[in-house]
């Protein structure tokens, strides 16, 4: 079992419309592919984990890191992993768009994480709402 964590800058001028169609794709090829994970983005940035096969993740993450709505694309972890840490969805998501207060999104991701076993991959997903919340003011 394989697991990527990566962030990239979204594409400017991104709508929640183009995060409703990569969701849409994401949900129907990951669960072709039995590939787990969770999107996050402040309407800024994306951070998302793929864990699965790790031939099928390194598959997946070649096409997406191509994807032209979002660009820079930089892998933070590619490791092993014994078992999958985001294993009860294809693809969560949590928040779009200018997070004025933070809080929304926040609380979103600290909900969405709260299962995962590690403590250094929760605390990437939360820590990522924090700086987004201090960049979006
Ligand atoms: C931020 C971001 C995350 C994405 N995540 C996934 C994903 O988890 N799985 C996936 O298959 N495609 C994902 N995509 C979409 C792919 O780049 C690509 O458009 C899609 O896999 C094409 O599949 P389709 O031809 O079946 O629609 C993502 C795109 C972006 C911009």
């Amino acid at each position: 079992m394989h697991q990527i964590i990566y962030i990239s800058t979204a594409r400017p001028g991104i709508t929640q419309a183009d995060v409703d169609a990569v969701l849409t794709s994401s949900r129907a090829n990951n669960a072709r592919d039995g590939i787990t994970g969770l999107l996050i983005s402040d309407g800024t940035r994306f951070l998302q984990a793929l864990e699965g096969q790790r031939k099928l993740v390194e598959t997946a993450y070649d096409r997406i890191r191509r994807d032209a709505r979002h660009r820079a694309a930089v892998i933070l972890s590619s490791k092993d992993i014994s078992d999958r840490q985001f294993g009860s969805w294809d693809m969560a998501f949590g928040g779009f768009g200018k997070i004025r207060d933070g809080g929304a999104l926040r609380d979103v991701v600290d909900r969405l994480v709260a299962e995962v076993r590690d403590p250094n991959t929760r605390a990437l997903f939360s820590g990522f709402t924090r700086i987004a919340r201090k960049t979006a003011a």
